[in-house]
Formats: C-alpha cells, sequence, structure tokens
C-alpha cells in the first residue's frame, strides 16, 4: 500500500486547479442509467471512486469512455442487478438502486454495510422508494425493491442525523419516472443534490425546489441523453483552503464555488485565517496568529462533516482550546489518536473533542483511516517539524485527484512512496 512522506515545514505557495466534486459525480453518473442514450458528463475527477462506479455501471450493461475528465455513459440496455461485491465496496454507489428502479421497476444491489465513520444505514432510501410504491424485500445481504409501477407521493426523509444526501438523491432519481407529483419534504440542501438535480431537468426530468428542504417532482414518461459539467469539488477547495492556513502560506485557488464554503470560510476567519474572494477564485492567507475556534458539524449549509478532520489538524496549532462536536456521524474521530502521534493534544467526550491547540507538531509515522482522515494527516505532517509518513493513502485517492502533484506544486515537499 502506497504511502506519502512529508518534510514538513514549509509554507505553501502558488495556485491550485480544484477539481470537479466526487460527491456530485457519483449520482449524476448512476442518473444516466435513467436513459437508453448517450451521457456526456464533463470535470469528472479522475479517482479510484469514479473509476469503480466506471465499473459497477459496465456490470449492469452499460459502456462507458472516460478521456481527461470527460465521461461518455450509455445506458442502451442494462439489467437491475448489480454486482454484489462491487457494490459492497463503495458506500456511494447505492444510488444505482434509485434510477435502476425507476428504469427497470426493479432493483436488486448489497446493502452498503457500515464504515468506519459510522453505521450508515439506508432506512430512509427504503423508506421513499416505499413510499413511490415500492416492494422492499432485504435478503442474503441484499436489497430487493421491485414495483409494478411507481406513483407520486410525498415523503419526510429527516433521519436521526437530519436529511440524507444520497437518500434524497436517490428518491429523486426514482422519482422521476414515476406516475405524478412526488414531494419530498426535509430533503438534503446540498449543493451535489442541486446539480444532480440540474442534471436530470437536462435529461427532461420535472424538478423544482432543490437545494431547499423541499423538493417537488413531477413525473415524466421517459429521459433523454444530456450534457453536464460537474460543480467544483467544495471539500478539496476547503481541504487546500486549510493547508494554505496551516503552514502558513499564501495560496490562490481557481475554479471555485466561493458560495458553496461559506460555512467553512466563516471559521477559518475565526480562526485567524483570511480567505479572499476573487471571482471564481480564492486567496488564502493567515491574519496574524491563529486563534482557537467551537465547530458544530451540520446538514448543508452548516459546517461540512467532510472538512471536521482537517480543520481539527488546523486548530492544533491554535494556542487555546478548540471544541469540535461531530453530529453527523456517530465515529467521525479516528484521526485523532494519529494527531497525538504528532504531539497534538485533543480528548474526546462524547460526540466532542476538546482540542488545547499551540504546541508544535514534529513528524512521525502515522496511519490513515478513512478518506477525510487522511486529508487531516498530510495537513497536519505539512505543518510539522521533520518528516511524516502516511501510511494507506488508498483511502485518500478515493477522494482527491493528484493530491500530491498538487501540493508539490505548491512548494511542498511530498514524495509518494510505492509499495514494491
Ligand atoms: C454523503 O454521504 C457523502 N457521500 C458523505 O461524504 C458525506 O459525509 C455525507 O453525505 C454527509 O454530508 C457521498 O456523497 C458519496 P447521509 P451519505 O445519508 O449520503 C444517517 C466523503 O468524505 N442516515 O447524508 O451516505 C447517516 O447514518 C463522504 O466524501 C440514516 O440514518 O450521508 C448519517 O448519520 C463521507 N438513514 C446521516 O444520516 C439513512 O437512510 C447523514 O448521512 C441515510 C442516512
Amino acid at each position: 500500500m502506497d504511502s506519502f512522506s512529508i518534510k514538513g515545514g514549509v509554507p505553501l505557495h502558488g495556485e491550485v486547479t480544484i477539481s470537479g466534486s466526487k460527491n456530485a459525480a457519483l449520482p449524476i453518473m448512476a442518473a444516466a442509467l435513467l436513459t437508453d442514450e448517450p451521457c456526456v458528463i464533463r470535470r469528472v475527477p479522475d479517482l479510484s471512486d469514479t473509476r469503480f462506479m466506471v465499473k459497477i455501471l459496465e456490470s449492469l450493461g452499460a459502456t462507458a469512455t472516460f478521456t481527461d475528465g470527460t465521461l461518455t455513459i450509455h445506458a442502451k440496455k442494462i439489467r437491475g442487478y448489480a454486482d454484489y461485491e462491487l457494490v459492497r465496496k463503495m458506500r456511494g454507489s447505492i444510488c444505482i438502486a434509485g434510477p435502476l428502479l425507476a428504469r427497470l421497476k426493479k432493483a436488486r444491489v448489497s446493502l452498503p454495510g457500515g464504515c468506519i465513520i459510522g453505521a450508515r444505514p439506508i432506512n430512509l432510501h427504503l423508506k421513499g422508494f416505499a413510499a413511490l410504491g415500492a416492494r422492499i424485500e432485504i435478503a442474503g445481504g441484499y436489497v430487493d425493491a421491485s414495483a409494478k409501477k411507481l406513483v407520486g407521493a410525498s415523503v419526510f426523509l429527516g433521519g436521526r442525523a437530519g436529511p440524507t444526501v444520497l437518500g434524497t438523491a436517490n428518491v429523486m432519481m426514482a422519482a422521476t419516472l414515476g406516475e405524478g407529483l412526488t414531494v419530498i419534504e426535509s430533503a438534503a440542501c446540498e449543493p451535489e443534490v442541486v446539480d444532480l438535480a440540474e442534471f436530470l431537468n437536462a435529461m427532461g426530468a420535472r424538478i423544482t425546489g432543490a437545494g431547499s428542504p423541499t423538493i417537488t417532482i413531477t413525473g415524466v414518461a421517459k429521459l433523454h441523453g444530456a450534457e453536464h459539467e460537474v460543480i467544483a469539488d467544495r471539500i478539496e477547495a476547503a481541504t487546500f483552503l486549510i493547508a494554505a492556513g496551516a503552514t502558513d502560506g499564501e495560496v490562490t485557488l481557481k475554479g471555485t464555488r466561493p458560495e458553496h464554503l461559506r460555512a467553512v470560510i466563516d471559521k477559518l476567519n475565526e480562526a485567524g485565517v483570511a480567505v479572499e474572494r476573487r471571482g471564481a477564485n480564492l486567496v488564502v492567507r493567515r491574519k496574524g496568529k491563529l486563534k482557537s475556534a467551537d465547530i458544530t458539524t451540520l446538514p448543508y449549509a452548516g459546517f461540512p462533516t467532510d472538512v471536521q478532520a482537517q480543520m481539527m489538524s488546523l486548530l492544533t496549532l491554535a494556542p487555546g482550546i478548540s471544541i469540535i462536536t461531530e453530529r453527523i456521524f456517530e465515529a467521525r474521530f479516528m484521526h485523532v489518536s494519529e494527531l497525538a502521534r504528532l504531539g497534538a493534544d485533543i480528548e474526546i467526550e462524547g460526540p466532542s473533542a476538546i482540542v488545547k491547540g499551540g504546541r508544535p507538531l514534529s513528524g512521525a509515522p502515522v496511519m490513515a483511516s478513512d478518506l477525510r482522515a487522511s486529508a487531516a494527516l498530510v495537513i497536519a505532517g505539512l505543518a510539522a517539524k521533520g518528516t511524516t509518513q502516511v501510511n494507506r493513502i488508498y483511502h485518500l485517492d478515493r477522494g482527491y485527484e493528484r493530491m500530491d502533484l498538487k501540493l508539490r506544486k505548491l512548494g511542498a515537499r511530498i514524495e509518494r512512496v510505492e509499495e514494491k
């Protein structure tokens, strides 16, 4: 398994171009299953997750070509039964269920199972499918959803931690080919849901209200092929903003959507990191000393859970006490013990981590446990004195396109150490 070797202490300087969003691309790729015509999707990041989704679409019978960020998917003839092992391995692939159910009136997919950051059930996805008239059976590790026809309905999709992003996406896609009107209440408002709705409307769907807690879908008989450019990855952008602040550098991020980053920019400002907007570019640098700040992760437009770990790395450098509370996933503090290896002082109290910041970090071998935890370890390694080795970076490759190259272009001393 590859690792990163990072010699820390170098302030990042220069420009970085932000890639397309992984979490927008995955459901948009699945949506191409809704039509038998070709779909062209641009700015798709080249990641192990998007390549994995291509494999899943091909296992269903679709063809796909992926060159320089442009993906052409043609789901001319497909089957409603996805390979167990493929779906089981990548949670995000659960969003093929809605399109298969809509187009074929049947879908058989393996249960995604839990993940290291939480139990992550799909009860709300299934609640939505059942509201549209689907029969749901769970057996042998599979979910079988089937219906003679899907009929529009009103469904409340709020759960333990509020709305569900992929649940909203799945039910919205299922309802596009249903009969009549569907209203999703307590829908997720994430920009990735809005981007998906825009793609679906380009395919001929009739969706309004995406981006608000109430989404309305008027079913249509058929959808056609379409072209779409995926939005910028706000989580990748947040990661680079934080890396610049943690290393006391000055970086220009190109091709971002600043309006998707308000909660992050607000907290960075509070912590002593200034982010200036210049059109679609953001310029980030520290303004004086870092300061402690309290963070609570919330559904969009609140502070994103996918930036919690990276922000913790920054706050370990800020003198004073910062309290970070994780409200979305019940086990998303795997990075805490690894940051402690680098000298950070963090205590976990229930859903909160109490960071006693200001102590300089020093390099050490650490282990990545999940996608965003690995990004946090890379940021801490960039800020630490000496050499940090981040192991198991396959986690990082799932969600960051050529992160080591982008960081090296900003002056970082980072090397990918390929396993022999
Ligand atoms: C999406 O996951 C993202 N993944 C996650 O990003 C992100 O952390 C999450 O949304 C929250 O913003 C993709 O888009 C591929 P949820 P999703 O359903 O949709 C509970 C990353 O790092 N819940 O919004 O799977 C659930 O357990 C990844 O890129 C139910 O209880 O997340 C969680 O506590 C990690 N029942 C909360 O809701 C359900 O049926 C939010 O989960 C569904 C969810």
